[in-house]
Order: structure tokens, then C-alpha cells, then sequence
């Protein structure tokens, strides 16, 4: 198969066009790199050492921790507001120039049945998980178009696939994200813009219990962020446009479209 733009031939280096001799290093924006999955795939890329960094999140302790271990520059941002994504890009420009690589992990989840969801939390979990993607994406694309080339990953969930009962605003939004991936891949065809959809089911993060409910299904066992970071970088030097972490996990929606009836009955006796 093909290597993407940012396949092992080019991922890691690109020529200076002030001084073409000298490779100039490929830039990667991380949003959520302050923990869990976004703090693993912030270490994978700096493992390829020819990469500059920028790690974002909220919290200044974890986010610099992260920063000092990957050697990134750490742009603190709220993703919850248009200003706040606005002000990460601009600070991340102002840093490093362009933006070769974005990954955008930030998010942020709820369980428990809808009627008793709070308002707040229902924007909250279309914001950040959604809305911000959009507007991210939005505001990256004009440089990676420019350029001629570019990488945006964006990461989904299996929720947002399949669908997952008491998660459902967090489920919409997830889809969302899924139809953000496939419509930019239309949209971005023949530019040397390339999009990964990362669809990860259980992982082991501070996810659960930030969102108050813990993760109590035996099936799919919780995977350690750094198999998501393993997974996504496998697919985005290997130029994919989707993968799911557990990989297993993508077979039940070829179910759905050959058997739709028999796929609901399975789900919603166990999803
Ligand atoms: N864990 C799972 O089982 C699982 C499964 C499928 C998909 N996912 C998705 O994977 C992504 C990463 O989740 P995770 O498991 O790594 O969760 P996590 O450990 O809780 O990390 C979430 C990250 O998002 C950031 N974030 C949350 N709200 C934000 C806001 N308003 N502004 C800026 N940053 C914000 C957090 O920053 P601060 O900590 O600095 O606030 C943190 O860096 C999310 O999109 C999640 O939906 C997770």
C-alpha cells in the first residue's frame, strides 16, 4: 500500500524551502494531550523525533508534565467556546508557523439516561466533542490546502458508530464526528489533504471517571491509550481513512448492512 503524506518516506521530515538542505520538521497540533488517548498519541509522534509538537488541554500541571516529556510546546485552550479553539490556533501558529498534522482528541463524555441529563452537560458533550472538531478543522484547513498537503485525524468512538444506550447525546455527537471524517474526505479529495476517522471502544483513561460512571461492561475489555496512539500512527503512515481500536470492533457494522434487523437485535440486547 501506499504511504500517506505523512507515510514513513515523509513522515517525519520535510525540505526548508529557505534553505533546502536542511529538513525543517513536520508540526502535529494535539488537542486532548493533557490525558489518556491524546497524552499517548502526543508521545508517539514525538517518538518520531522529527516531529514539533503542540500539546493542548486545559489543565496546566498535565499539560506541561506532557509538554516536558514529548518536548512540545503546551497551548493551554477551552474548546468549549469558538474563541477558545480560535485562540489555539492562532497560539499554535504563532509557535511553530504551520500545521502539517492535526489530532484532534479532546473530549469529553456522559452516561445515564437522557431525561435526567443537565442542560449544561448536553452542550458540554456537542461542544467539545463536536462543535470544536468543526471549528478546529475550519480553521486548520485553509494553511493544509495552501500547503497542498495535510493530515486531519479525528477521534470518534464506537458509541458514535454503533450507538449506545444511556450515552446518547454523547453517541450523536460522536456520530457527528463520523459524518465530519466521511463528508471532509469527499470534500478534501484531490487536495493532498488527507482525513482519519479513529473509532476507539473501551480505552483506560481518566474518561470514565471524569464523566461520574465507570466503565462496567466485561466486552471490550478497556485497551491502554498507547494501543489507540499504536493504531492510529499505524494508519496514518499507512495512508488509511478509518480504524477501529479493537479492530474487531469495525466487523459489526458490515453485519448491520447485510442483516439490519438481526444487527439491532443483537445490539440491543448487548449494547
Ligand atoms: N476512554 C474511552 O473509553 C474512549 C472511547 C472512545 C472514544 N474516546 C474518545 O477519545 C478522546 C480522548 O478521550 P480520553 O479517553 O483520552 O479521555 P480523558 O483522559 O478524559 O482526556 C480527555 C482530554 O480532553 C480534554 N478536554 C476535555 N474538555 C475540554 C475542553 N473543554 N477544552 C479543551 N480540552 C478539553 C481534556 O483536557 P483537560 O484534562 O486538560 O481538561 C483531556 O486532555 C475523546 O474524544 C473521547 O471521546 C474515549
Amino acid at each position: 500500500m501506499e504511504p500517506g503524506p505523512s507515510g514513513p518516506d515523509q513522515a517525519g521530515t520535510a525540505r526548508d524551502p529557505s534553505d533546502p538542505g536542511q529538513p525543517s520538521p513536520r508540526t502535529a497540533l494535539v488537542t486532548g494531550a493533557s490525558s489518556g488517548i491524546g497524552a499517548a498519541v502526543a508521545k508517539r509522534i514525538a517518538a518520531e523525533r522529527a516531529w514539533r509538537v503542540v500539546v493542548s488541554g486545559r489543565d496546566q500541571r498535565r499539560l506541561a508534565e506532557i509538554a516536558d516529556q514529548t518536548s512540545a510546546v503546551p497551548v493551554r485552550a477551552d474548546l468549549a467556546t469558538s474563541a477558545g479553539v480560535e485562540r489555539l490556533v492562532t497560539r499554535t501558529l504563532d509557535a511553530v508557523g504551520h500545521i502539517d498534522l492535526l489530532v484532534a482528541a479532546a473530549g469529553v463524555g456522559w452516561a445515564g439516561p437522557l431525561p435526567e441529563m443537565p442542560a449544561a452537560a448536553v452542550d458540554e458533550v456537542l461542544t467539545v466533542n463536536l462543535t470544536a472538531v468543526a471549528h478546529l478543522v475550519r480553521l486548520v484547513l485553509p494553511g493544509m490546502l495552501a500547503a497542498g498537503r495535510g493530515q486531519i485525524v479525528l477521534v470518534g468512538s464506537t458509541a458514535g458508530t454503533y450507538g449506545v444506550r444511556r450515552e446518547v447525546v454523547y453517541s450523536a455527537a460522536k456520530a457527528g464526528v463520523e459524518a465530519l471524517a466521511e463528508s471532509l474526505r469527499y470534500e478534501l479529495s484531490d487536495t493532498g489533504v488527507r482525513v482519519l476517522h479513529v473509532v476507539p471502544a473501551a480505552v483506560d483513561t481518566p474518561f470514565f471517571e471524569r464523566r461520574g460512571t465507570p466503565y462496567t461492561r466485561g466486552v471490550p475489555r478497556p485497551l491502554p491509550p498507547e494501543r489507540v496512539a499504536e493504531a492510529l500512527w499505524d494508519a496514518l503512515t499507512h495512508g488509511r481513512q478509518e480504524v477501529f481500536a479493537p479492530r474487531w470492533l469495525g466487523l459489526p457494522r458490515r453485519l448491520r448492512g447485510m442483516a439490519p434487523g438481526l444487527f439491532r437485535r443483537l445490539a440491543s440486547r448487548f449494547g
